[in-house]
């Protein structure tokens, strides 16, 4: 049987893009960026996401494009079978470790989409009331157990149908349809009065802020965000054309990524300026201050539930791409039908995420190191794991595969003439630049 690949350019670059673009431009970078001081962390950011994880970016899709195989496969086929495929097998297993977890947050959004489709968020409520129904839900057990489970499913049900059918044509529609969402969200913020004061916080940098601690959190940010260290960018460059330029589609997607995550800074901070309130809530940002924002500004109800499906749409692009890491594996290595391992691999996933769903409630007692199951997996896989993730990646394309290889893949064959000439300098990046940034960041991180 012939594998499946993506059908067109367009296909290929939404459904990467949309791996990207997920809770971590809409959920997570707005909170760290209001936690980290603003716009100084977003030049940070800006600087990480173009240095360091683009030839990260780079890297994953030549390994995928030039094995056309799962990750595990790629890893060791180009190694020639040495014990890199473990480094494989790695990027196989965390993206299913996030993807138990991310279906929790996944499932809440379907919760608040569901609350403000019933006005739960009009008519002036008060702000305490909107943290205590958040923390309601999620201490409770079905609710936020049957929104895991809706999630999942959804996800699994995409997948199942395959790359181009299922995953390219999903993210082709939904794609545009988030940018446009989000776009109005941020136009309305706008017009809000005291929207400036939100701008001023996101544009106006105050470098005091910066320290070892922002900077790692900004590098851990852009890993998260551009789906890297996870297999994911590798596995769908495993489905792209030979023809494609890796160098337009890895800084398309990068630069889509970046692009969201401002346009929700955009949508998010203006809004809660002009209401008063503080930016830096954490995590609480989306389920209790945004409720809040939409309760008492005027078209809130309309605005809360365009901005709710953003986040459900903008969390099934990015889960597919998790489950498709491990459903390549499966198919390819172990003999799965696709069938059989999205039912697996459902399974697995679906009980895990439920430990981790139940933490915040009936299993909150339960802590490893002093964290609760959820905050163990977000930070074992977004800090750790994805940071030995991506090194591995840059070492194994740096220092173990041929240059000529990488060469020949980057610039198709040297017919690229603009790949040919920055070559030197992607090299000199992945080599050494790379390598060295990730690990004295995450030294400067632990301190
Ligand atoms: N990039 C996605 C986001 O920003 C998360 C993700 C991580 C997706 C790893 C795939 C793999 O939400």
């Amino acid at each position: 049987m012939s594998r499946d690949s993506f059908g067109s350019r367009f296909g290929a670059l939404v459904a990467m893009a949309g791996s990207a673009v997920g809770l971590g431009n809409l959920w997570r970078f707005p909170y760290l960026v209001g936690e980290n001081g603003g716009a100084a962390f977003i030049i940070v950011y800006v600087a990480m996401v173009f240095l360091i994880c683009l030839p990260i970016f780079i890297s994953e899709f030549v390994l995928g494009r030039r094995s056309q195989k799962n990750a595990y496969a790629a890893f060791r086929d180009l190694s020639g079978g040495s014990a890199w495929k473990w480094v494989g097998l790695l990027t196989v297993i965390v993206p299913l470790i996030v993807l138990s977890y991310y279906s929790v947050i996944g499932g809440w959004s379907i919760e608040y989409l569901l609350k403000s489709a019933t006005f739960s968020f009009t008519g002036g409520a008060q702000q305490s009331a909107m943290s205590t129904m958040f923390t309601d839900f999620v201490t409770s057990t079905w609710g936020p157990l049957a929104c895991h489970t809706f999630f999942l499913l959804a996800t699994t049900l995409i997948v199942v149908v395959g790359i181009k059918d299922g995953i390219e044509k999903f993210s082709k529609v939904m794609m545009p349809l988030l940018f446009f969402m989000v776009m109005a969200i941020a136009f309305y913020s706008l017009t809000l009065p005291g929207a400036d004061k939100g701008l001023d916080y996101l544009f106006n940098p105050d470098f005091s802020k910066i320290d070892g601690k922002s900077i790692s959190s900004a590098l851990g940010q852009a890993f998260f965000s551009l789906s890297l260290g996870f297999g994911t960018i590798l596995t769908y460059a495993s489905y792209v054309d030979k023809k494609e330029d890796i160098l337009y589609q890895s800084s398309a997607t990068a630069a889509s990524d970046l692009m969201f995550a401002l346009i929700a800074g955009v949508a998010i901070m203006p809004a809660v300026f002009a209401f008063g309130l503080d930016p830096q809530s954490g995590p609480g940002l989306v389920f209790e201050t945004l409720p809040f924002v939409f309760s008492q500004m005027p078209a809130g109800g309309v605005i809360a539930i365009l901005f709710f499906v953003s986040l459900l749409v903008a969390a099934l692009t990015s889960s597919i791409s998790m489950m498709e890491v491990a459903v390549a594996y499966l198919v390819e290595e172990k003999n799965f039908s696709r069938k059989a391992a999205c039912v697996t691999l459902f399974a697995i996933c679906w009980a895990v995420g439920a430990l981790c769903a139940l933490s915040f409630g009936p299993l909150a007692d339960i802590k490893i190191t002093g964290r609760s199951i959820f905050d163990l997996f977000d930070h074992l896989s977004s800090n750790i794991l994805m940071t030995l993730g991506s090194l591995l990646t840059v070492l194994f394309v740096g220092w173990r595969l041929k240059k000529t290889d990488i060469y020949d893949e980057f610039t198709n064959g040297g017919t690229l003439s603009r790949n040919a000439k920055l070559f030197g300098l992607l090299w000199f990046l992945i080599r050494y630049v790379c390598p060295i940034a990730i690990i004295s960041i995450f030294l400067s991180g632990l301190i």
